[in-house]
């Protein structure tokens, strides 16, 4: 183990560039790609019908312990409080493990949220794979819940531009809590 590595086991440039290229090739889909989006900066889109339920992208990261994703967060803060970048890229796979996914050959990174999404994510063992929910048709944008927690809410407004949008981007689970917070009532569900 090298001196000066925290206990983690370092490994050689050569091993490094072939996990690349495996997680490059399997963040590979026919299914979708990048174009400008509608609801915010770059999205993907489908590139042929879609039906429910289909495999669409792997969501591919380095997977991570939570010390280092804690830290990881707190580097993103502190970005975006230079820069405006508030991307987040960390997706949670187990009280011990996050992937982190904030790689260019990740193109499922720049999925956008949705408030009523095509698409979610599902997890398989360490992997994070994006499913289709119903059927979706060429050209559409994929989306999918993040499931952000209502917690600073008004620091991720939603622009999903759909008839249900509830205005933030909040887990569905909480959209009750947040209407009560907004006093728009229970049933309100809809961005003002
Ligand atoms: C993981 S990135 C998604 C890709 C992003 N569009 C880009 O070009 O980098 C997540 C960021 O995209 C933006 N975003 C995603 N969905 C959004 C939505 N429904 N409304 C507003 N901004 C959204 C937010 O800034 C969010 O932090
Ligand atoms: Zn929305």
């Amino acid at each position: 183990m090298a001196k000066g590595t925290k206990g983690k086991k370092t490994i050689t440039e050569r091993e490094l560039h072939k996990r690349m290229l495996e997680l490059w090739e399997r963040g590979k889909s026919e299914l979708c790609e990048v174009r400008v989006s509608e609801i915010h900066g770059r999205g993907v889109y489908a590139t042929r019908d879609i039906p429910a339920e289909e495999k669409i992208i792997e969501y591919v990261g380095e997977l991570i312990d939570k010390d280092e994703s804690g830290q990881r967060g707190i580097d993103q803060a502190e970005k975006a409080e230079l820069h405006g970048d508030a991307a987040v890229y960390i997706f949670t796979v187990s009280k011990k493990y996050d992937i982190d996914g904030n790689f260019p050959w990740n193109t499922a990174r720049l999925i956008n949220h949705s408030c009523e999404p095509n698409c979610e994510a599902w997890q398989t063992g360490k992997r994070i794979h994006i499913h289709s929910l119903r059927d979706i048709k060429e050209g559409d944008e994929l989306t999918f819940d993040y499931g952000f927690d209502i917690e600073c809410y008004e620091d991720h407004p939603c622009l999903c531009g759909r008839a249900g949008c509830i205005g933030y981007i909040v887990s569905r689970e909480q959209w009750d809590q947040l209407d009560e917070r907004l006093g728009r009532g229970k049933y309100a569900g809809k961005a003002s």
